[in-house]
């Protein structure tokens, strides 16, 4: 045992602030009112059903995780966001199209009272969408004052306490690192010149940072990964997670892949196809939207199977990622993966899997897990990238000298163990020699 790191106390409410009120945040944010009224259960949700094994497994202590670290109630979250159409979350929720008429019906006036402040928008990052909620201003230095004050003005009104702000915006286009996201002082300044290199999603995230709010990016958006955005969240203390959020076929991807390579299985090709028909996959279905999410799609196999160690193993392996709008399947995706195996002596076998998952149903206890995450690494004083929070996201933030990862199963344990670190509790190695000492 060690001792415990001090964590500020959960008390008073906690600000959630979601960009984009599309299908992922309407359903994180009806799913929430509807389980703080006891009316559905938090399935998928770490923070609120998982439990952690402490000391050796013959104490028989494992608690509950919302009993063992200090996490926010969600009776004490209160919900905003950002959006470019006008329609309350109610009517945003009732567009997405997932939860059943019914069920938003029980939680109705709580979702009409959540409003989308007008939304930092520019068409030129995500070419299929155009909306009237939108922001004017001078320049996007203006822009991200104006996000600050909409911050400032919610925390004022709803009595917050904390606040943390997640991008649950569409994907924007592929984008790469410029001399313009070097430093604070080269964004700020790019900022006032309102430089094209600036996404929309950069603002939010810069006005997030300059408050001291934890963030976390759901989208596979380069967003808050340049050093600009880190050096301003360790210069504010804020916690930062993502990237996109590990939702359908990576995220069984990344349950087969470490099993496969545990058994020393080679993989000499993964064919994964999608049809999905809500408003992402319009959005995806745009090229440069789509890139910018099949680069954050591929490199979980590559980092998983390690083909410079395992050349023979996985060196010619061919990875192809395909999404298909197809609007009759609405949010309820269906994904395809074929994977050529190599067993003994070379013999190839063929796995398939078909997946009829609900895309929204996996992405909303990932957004509320990282809400109640992020605050407790906030008010336990842990700032900048938590990679413990690799478990939740496709593309991982990590830091420039190590590789992420993406095996679901390490994840898993670093995130746990990061708990019991927080705690003072013995780390698990799962060594286990005592028992036969
Ligand atoms: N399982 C999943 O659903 C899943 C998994 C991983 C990542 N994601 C990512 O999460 C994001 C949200 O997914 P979704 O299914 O809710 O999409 P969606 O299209 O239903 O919702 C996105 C919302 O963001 C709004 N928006 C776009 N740009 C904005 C801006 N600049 N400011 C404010 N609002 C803006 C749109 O109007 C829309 O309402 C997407 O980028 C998606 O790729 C989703």
């Amino acid at each position: 045992m060690t001792s415990p790191v001090q964590i500020a106390p959960a008390s008073g409410k906690l600000g959630v602030l979601l960009v984009g009120l599309g299908a992922v945040s309407t359903t994180t944010i009806a799913g929430v009112m509807a389980i703080r009224r006891g009316l559905a259960r938090p399935i998928g949700s770490l923070t609120q059903m998982g439990t952690i094994r402490l000391g050796k497994r013959t104490e028989g202590r494992t608690p509950k995780i919302k009993d063992f670290v200090p996490l926010a109630s969600l009776d004490d979250i209160v919900f905003g966001g950002w959006d470019i159409f006008e329609e309350d979350c109610y009517a945003a929720a009732r567009t997405a199209g997932v939860l059943e008429p019914a069920q938003l019906e029980q939680v109705r006036s709580e979702l009409e009272a959540v409003k989308p402040m007008p939304a930092v928008f520019d068409q030129r990052y995500v070419k299929r969408l155009d909306g009237p909620n939108v922001k004017k201003g001078k320049n996007k230095r203006d822009l991200a004052e104006q996000v600050i004050a909409d911050i400032r003005a919610f925390k004022a009104k709803h009595g917050c306490d904390r606040m943390v702000m997640i991008w649950c915006g569409s994907t924007e286009v592929y984008m790469k690192e410029t001399a313009v996201h070097a430093t604070i002082d080269s964004f700020e300044k790019a900022l006032e010149q309102s430089d094209d290199a600036i996404p929309s999603s950069m603002v939010y995230a810069y006005a997030a940072l300059r408050e001291g709010l934890p963030f976390a990016n759901a989208a596979p958006n380069l967003t808050a990964d340049i050093p600009a955005m880190l050096q301003l969240a360790a210069k504010m203390k804020s916690p930062i997670a993502g990237n996109d959020m590990k939702t359908g076929q990576t995220l069984i991807k990344t349950i087969i892949a470490p099993g496969l390579k545990a058994r020393l299985l080679g993989v000499r090709g993964w064919y994964s196809t999608n049809i999905l028909g809500n408003r992402d996959g319009e959005v995806l279905d745009d090229p440069e939207s789509f890139k910018t999410k099949e680069e954050s799609k591929k490199s979980a196999l590559d980092y998983i199977f390690q083909p410079h160690l395992y050349p023979e193993l996985y060196a010619d392996l061919t990875h192809v990622v395909r999404i298909n709008y197809y609007p009759p399947r609405g949010d309820n995706k269906e994904g395809w993966d074929n994977i050529d195996l190599i067993g003994w002596l070379g013999y190839p076998m063929q796995l398939k899997i078909n997946f009829l998952c609900r895309d929204s149903i996996l992405a909303a206890p990932i957004v509320l897990d990282s809400v109640l995450f992020l605050d407790l690494a906030k008010r336990a004083g842990m700032s900048g990238i938590q990679e413990w929070l690799s478990f939740y996201y496709k593309s991982p933030m990590h830091a420039p000298e190590v590789y992420p990862e993406h095996d679901l199963f390490i994840q898993l344990m670093k995130l746990k163990n990061t708990l019991r670190y927080l705690q003072g509790e013995d780390l698990i190695t799962h060594l286990g020699r005592e028992y036969y000492d």
